[in-house]
């Protein structure tokens, strides 16, 4: 077998952590692939919250999990991750086991709208509070769209200070790719 493309490993890292009946956020929904995927991951007992600022992105994703009748599982807000902690019931501090990133824009959609490090790094500093022990944040990094370079340097700036004896960094990514391939950085709190 190859090397997991980077989509892959990140769910394999996700998997590896998140059970029945867990809670879970995806804070970037887009379509609604990995929103899909976490819904299935919990079960029917578990319960994914979902973020994104675009009204079409949450009306495909509301589409796809009624037809999988997954909705029942899921929350969804059209509003800036960065608004997780006041948006989300008050007791989840350390109760989150998985909190996944795919920065950048919609495939198919409006180019113009993009994480920007000034949100999206409040998101993942909200991600830490809410995460429990042994639990992920998966952050897809893009860098060839304008702005994308700049948020992959402002991320890589933050995990790089964080307490080695309370996280885990891990960075995934295909080194002789051409065109900018996407990376993967993980988080796991220890
Ligand atoms: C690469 S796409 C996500 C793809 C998605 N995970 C999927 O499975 O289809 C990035 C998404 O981030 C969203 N986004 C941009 N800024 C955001 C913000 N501040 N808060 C939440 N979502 C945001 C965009 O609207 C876009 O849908």
């Amino acid at each position: 077998m190859g090397f997991l493309s980077i989509l892959s490993y990140t769910r394999t890292c996700v998997e590896e952590r998140v059970k029945e009946g867990d809670i879970v956020i995806d804070a970037t929904v887009g379509n609604g692939n990995d929103t899909e995927f976490l819904a299935q991951l919990v079960g029917e007992t578990g319960c994914v919250f979902g973020f994104d600022i675009q009204e079409n992105a949450l009306y495909s994703t509301r589409s796809r999990l009624e037809r999988t009748e997954l909705l029942g599982r899921v929350t969804l807000w059209q509003k800036s991750h960065s608004r997780m902690v006041e948006s989300l019931p008050s007791n989840l501090c350390e109760k989150v086991s998985a909190v996944m990133f795919n920065l950048g824009y919609l495939p198919g959609n409006d180019h113009q709208l993009v994480t920007t490090p000034d949100t999206t790094l409040p998101a993942l500093i909200s991600s830490l509070y809410l995460l429990k022990k042994g639990g992920i944040i998966t952050i897809v990094l893009y860098t060839g769209h304008p702005g994308g370079q700049e948020e992959a340097d402002s991320v890589l700036d933050w995990v790089r200070q964080l307490d080695q004896a309370r996280y885990h960094v891990l960075r995934y990514q295909f080194f002789n790719q051409k065109n900018n391939p996407p990376f993967l950085l993980a988080i796991e709190k220890r």
